[in-house]
């Protein structure tokens, strides 16, 4: 059984899927790692590092070469898998709607492709979770980004001089992102509030010792959400959230916008004109920007500046924590194959029935088989 795990090739991306740590307890399992040179360099992770755990490093040919399984954080280029053996298996955030091309250039390889980010939500499937160890450090970094774009301090400060007051803090979307990104600004000493559609966040935020700022005229989505997703909401929940946010938003002076809807575009949560109600110098940081963006004006991999107002874009904010993205990507990864690992077979095995392998499995034999995306 041979793993072989693959340097990201994508711009920015600057977490690896496997660390030393996870190389370890899959030679512990019986499994050789071959690690692609350099593969860990921009998490700072050395070739001799990855050695010493037991893994054997390589050119991409030569890692991929029989290799029984590919382990990225982003989905290869098929194009870059030359040589792969059939029916070799590619664990990854293979980011299935965006890069459906891709997903037909797996089938065609005859690879068996798995989308760690269509893990169901499901208990035994949290420590498997990408989506959840990414965005809890997503919400951490945006609050972190904020600070530095933001020209005063967050907590109150009594001096000699005067007094400096807190800043106010608003999360839009408390989801794991939004949680983090509640409690980060809490520990940095802001005045924190938060909204969201689901009810069940209500109680999550006062928890975290914020204010919950919430529709109430109009019914929002009762609990946790099927599965803790949200759904679009009705137009006229929609408008009464909009004034909600223009009466509030233009006495905060961060917005951290973290709301996605999955397999649809971001909702649109900030319009121009409420971007503009906000002091000069306030900061607002949308990470759904790659999804669409939660923010009129916000550009994807930039900082722009509205109404005196800056916008924070950044693309692949986990990749900007990349040795703490890279510890629990690697295990998220370990702890899926781990779990489904068959001592006989020296390898893991999906049965065909498991609800998880029926989430995540995207090709087989040749073919799409995933019924998320065959409905499309
Ligand atoms: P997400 O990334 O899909 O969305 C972020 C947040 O935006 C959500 O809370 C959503 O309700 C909110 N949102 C969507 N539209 C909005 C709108 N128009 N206005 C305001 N807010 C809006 O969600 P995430 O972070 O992936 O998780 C959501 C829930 O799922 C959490 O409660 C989490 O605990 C649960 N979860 C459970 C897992 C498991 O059991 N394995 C794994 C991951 C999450």
């Amino acid at each position: 059984m041979k793993i072989a795990v693959l340097k990201e090739l994508a711009a920015g991306e600057r977490r690896v899927s496997a660390t030393p740590e996870t190389v370890k307890k899959f030679t512990g399992l019986g499994a050789e790692v071959a690690v692609e040179t350099g593969a860990g360099a921009s998490a700072s992770i050395s070739d001799d590092a990855y050695a010493a755990a037991g893994a054997t490093l390589g050119p991409r040919a030569q890692v991929i070469a029989g290799a029984d399984m590919l382990l990225g954080v982003q989905g290869p280029d098929p194009a870059s898998l030359a040589g792969l053996k059939q029916g070799a298996w590619i664990v990854a955030g293979l980011n299935p709607f965006g890069e459906r091309a891709r997903v037909d250039g797996y089938a065609a390889l005859g690879a068996e492709a798995l989308a760690m980010e269509f893990m169901p939500r499901i208990t035994r499937a949290q420590s498997m979770d990408i989506l959840s160890s990414q965005s809890n450090l997503a919400g951490y970094k945006a609050v972190l980004d904020a600070a530095a774009e933001y020209g005063r301090a967050f907590p109150m400060m009594m001096t000699a001089a005067g007094t400096v007051s807190a800043a106010r803090v608003f999360v839009m979307g408390v989801g794991v992102a939004g949680l983090q990104a509640i409690a980060t600004a809490r520990r940095l000493g802001a005045q924190v509030s938060a909204t969201d559609v689901r009810a069940a966040t209500k109680e999550q935020i006062l928890s975290l010792g914020a204010k919950p700022i919430f529709v109430e005229q109009v019914k929002g989505i009762e609990g946790e959400g099927t599965g803790g997703y949200a759904t679009e909401m009705s137009d006229e929940y929609k408008a009464a959230q909009a004034e909600l946010v223009s009466s509030h938003i233009a006495k905060q002076d961060i917005v951290i916008t973290t709301a996605l809807i999955p397999g649809r575009a971001a909702p649109r949560l900030i319009s121009d004109a409420q971007v503009a109600s906000m002091r000069p110098g306030s900061v607002i940081v949308d990470l759904a920007v790659e999804q669409g963006g939660n923010v009129e004006g916000a550009v994807a991999g930039e900082i722009v500046e509205k109404h005196g107002v800056k916008i924070v874009g950044h693309r692949n904010v986990p990749s900007r924590l990349a040795a703490d993205a890279s510890a629990l990507f690697a295990r998220n990864l370990f702890n899926f194959l781990s779990a489904f690992w068959d001592k006989d077979a020296g390898r893991p095995v999906l049965p065909d029935d498991d609800e998880i392998a029926q989430a995540i499995r995207l090709t087989r034999g040749g073919q799409v088989v995933n019924a998320r995306l065959l409905a499309q």
